[in-house]
């Protein structure tokens, strides 16, 4: 777009919304109250399968201020949905039944007129089970076609450029490996625990929550409970942390919704962090297994890659965590042969998380690609060089724009990859051994979701820009400002965003990196259409210079209408007009993965040095630099914390995280004591370079989304420095000190 690419876009801004959250007084939906609000409190199953055979409720129904207690023996009217994507099931609607799936599942709901007396109650029911044994793996066990596969194109996916099977292919290459690799689960622990507030005022739902979709909550709330969409007033004020934790309606939604229906007085539910852990969603683990041919000079003749992956027996409508779909678009190759299969296990629901295919998916296939670099003795980043791909592989499909080059040559130009040890264990440096890795990463932009925004200028010089969208921490709120004030050439402090609303134009979701690449267009647009009205006025008033004008003769710019010699603020005009606003709205069209004839990826390189310590083998990463091509930047700011942020979870994952479940399949690290995260003295400074240059197939601004790319490909780069420092290859994540040995 031509006249946007001149204020502010792309410079360093400043969150909009910082003085609030600084200051105390943003609220959040753990904020929220209601008059005559209850508090529902959950207890939670503390066996992973089996059956709740009967639950003691009387000491806590005579608890002081308890008004009613809920379960599968006594439930709340919840439906269970049909499943969206997956045709075997229904999703799992809340103490709908007495069947176990997991450890922490809600068992009970008590409903008492305080916080503390709901939590004193639900301590007090005391449940009895029938226990069976638990699933908690995926190395063993049946794997089915798991129900949803949303992030690939299918369950089996390939193709062959020859005729020859990647049997064959694999049989002609002069180089072969093969390895195993898994991946933990992992949580999400937003810093905002899940919570919901909701009331009804007849037959119309209103519900304040933490969430990343409002038209995602406002249909499955519609769809749940039989209502019109236009009859739920949902809100969604700040959100202290989405990652993909909060993309459905969790138990707290539905559960709070129906309980303050059956009472007839608003419900509050507020997860405690302990069931943060177990009643929400986790990314499940993998166990992946890849086979890579190549001819001697690098360049790819075969891919296999099968993957397990873990799916909730509470069917919950979300994706298992496939590992492979990434792999299918990365590298060009002769043939492909890449499957997902799901084992279904005692695990809390497995849903969305930060990149969910592309991070277990990219550790596998970035490690084997270093492995496969090191037994050709070509150096990695040329590796990838080689098996860059000017289309899609397998189709004669180009990239939207891919600069996944530049990102590899810039990226070991800033690094100093030339200093790369040669051999592993050839550098010490005191008691450590050094090592460089890299690894590239990738994340689908193949969604621009349908969004509408609407900019109302009005006669005191100011502009609302309106659209439900959710700003989760992300900086959504300051894209879209940036955006209108560059598109209305007006000052950033003019603009009032206003999100979160279900009342407002529907604004896409939080999710999928798919927000400011969507919402950012409709922006441009609304604040067009609002200029236009500001001319239609003008242009209908006697007393403005625009005044039976030709179309053409006047232009609005720098906030101000020009006819001639004549410039007259457009808040005048509006004024002059007699109007006090007007209203302009634009949208963004949706778009698919391969619609306009062109694949829609983003592609970045990680670099790092880590430091492994000769006695202990304790891994430290020293260094970390991001190189990402996300289209152009709307906010230089944040969109380097987004990738930054990204980074450290991808350290994170690496060498910290993984749930761990005992024997019985109880959670046994569901708590932020035990639940390892890196600490400041864990996180190296991070670099971070943003090649900055529009895709124009892309979208109108040529933007796209910053989310999840950051945090791919993280782990194998770390992996891959390990290797190179000490000569140990660990194909598991987290690689924690005892598998070092
Ligand atoms: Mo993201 S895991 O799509 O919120």
């Amino acid at each position: 777009m031509k006249d946007i690419g001149k204020g502010l876009i792309g410079t360093a801004v400043d969150r909009v919304e910082g003085p609030a959250k600084v200051a105390g007084t943003a609220r959040y939906a753990l904020d929220g109250t209601a008059p005559g609000m209850l508090w529902g409190h959950l207890v939670t199953s503390r066996v992973a399968a089996g059956r709740l055979l009967a639950l003691d409720t009387g000491a806590a129904s005579r608890s002081p201020g308890v008004v009613a207690v809920y379960s599968p023996f006594a439930p709340l009217p919840i439906p269970p949905l049909p499943s969206v994507s997956n045709p075997s099931g229904a999703r799992h609607a809340p103490l709908a039944d007495p069947v176990v799936h997991h450890h922490g599942q809600p068992v009970a709901l008590v409903v008492a007129d305080t916080p503390e007396r709901a939590r004193a109650a639900a301590a007090s029911v005391i449940a009895t089970y029938a226990a069976a044994p638990a699933v908690t793996g995926v190395d063993a066990g049946p794997a089915t076609v798991p129900g949803d596969v949303e992030h690939g194109e299918g369950a089996d996916i390939g193709y062959s450029l020859d005729g020859r099977t990647v049997a064959q292919a694999l049989a002609d290459s002069d180089m072969v490996v093969s390895g195993r690799y898994r991946t933990a689960a992992q949580t999400h622990v937003a810093l905002e625990p899940h919570s919901t507030l909701a009331w009804w005022t007849g037959d119309r739902l209103h519900v304040r929550t933490g969430h990343q979709a409002i038209p995602w909550l406002v249909g499955e709330l519609a769809a749940t409970f039989g209502l019109d969409p236009a009859d739920i007033d949902a809100v969604v004020p700040h959100v202290g942390g989405g990652f993909g934790g909060k993309t459905r309606a969790g138990v707290d939604v539905k559960l709070a919704c129906a309980a303050s229906k059956v009472l007839g007085r608003p419900v509050k539910i507020v997860l405690t962090r302990a069931q943060v852990f177990t009643a929400t969603v986790v990314r499940g683990m993998t166990d992946q297994r890849i086979t890579l041919g190549a001819r001697r000079d690098g360049r790819l003749t075969a891919i296999r890659h099968h993957s397990r992956s873990a799916e909730a027996a509470v069917l919950s409508d979300l994706l298992v965590a496939p590992g492979h779909a990434v792999t299918r678009m990365l590298y060009g190759a002769d043939a492909m042969e890449i499957s997902q299969r799901g084992v279904t296990v005692n695990l809390p629901r497995t849903g969305f998380m930060r990149g969910p295919s592309e991070v277990p998916g990219l550790f596998a296939l970035e490690t084997a690609m270093d492995e496969l670099a090191h037994r050709l003795g070509i150096d990695p980043v040329e590796l990838r060089l080689r098996n860059d791909t000017p289309v899609y592989p397998g189709t004669d499909l180009p990239w939207s724009a891919k600069r996944l080059a530049t990102c590899l040559r810039v990226g070991a130009e800033r690094f100093g990859w030339d200093e790369r040890p040669r051999e592993p264990g050839a550098r010490r440096e005191g008691d450590h051994h050094v090592g460089f890795g890299m690894a590239v990463t990738a994340y689908r932009a193949v969604r621009i979701m349908p969004v509408t925004v609407a900019v109302t200028l009005r006669a005191d010089g100011c502009a609302e820009v309106a659209t439900s969208a959710v700003d989760l921490g992300t900086g959504m709120a300051t894209a879209i400002a940036i955006t209108a004030a560059d598109a209305l050439d007006i000052p950033i402090d003019r603009v009032r965003p206003r999100l979160g609303d279900s009342a407002l134009p529907p604004g896409g979701v939080a999710l999928g990196s798919t927000g400011t690449a969507s919402v950012t267009p409709a922006v441009a647009a609304a604040a067009r259409a609002a200029m236009d009205e500001v001319l239609a006025c003008a242009a209908a008033d006697p007393r403005s210079p625009a005044y039976e004008r030709p179309a053409g003769a006047v232009t609005v710019c720098g906030g101000t209408l020009r006819a001639g010699a004549t410039a007259v603020p457009f808040a005048e005009a509006l004024s002059s007009a007699g109007r006090s606003a007007v209203t302009g709205t634009g949208a963004t069209a949706p778009r698919g993965a391969f619609d306009g004839g062109r694949a829609h990826w983003s592609f970045g390189a990680h670099f790092c040095e880590v430091r492994v310590h000769r006695l202990t083998r304790e891994p430290r990463v020293t260094r970390m630099l991001g190189v990402m091509d996300i289209g152009r930047v709307v906010n230089a700011k944040a969109a380097r914390g987004q990738i930054i942020g990204g980074m450290v979870w991808g350290l994170s994952t690496a060498l910290f995280e993984g749930l761990d479940f005992d024997p019985r399949g109880a959670m046994a690290n569901g708590n932020l004591a035990d639940y390892l995260v890196p600490v400041n003295a864990d996180v190296p400074d991070i670099d971070v370079v943003l090649l900055d240059e529009p895709d124009d197939a892309h979208n109108e601004l040529g933007v796209r989304g910053a989310g999840e790319i950051g945090a791919g490909g993280v782990s194998a780069a770390i992996g891959n420095a390990i290797h190179n420092a000490a000569g140990i290859r660990l194909r598991d994540v987290p690689m924690t000190i005892d598998r070092m040995w």
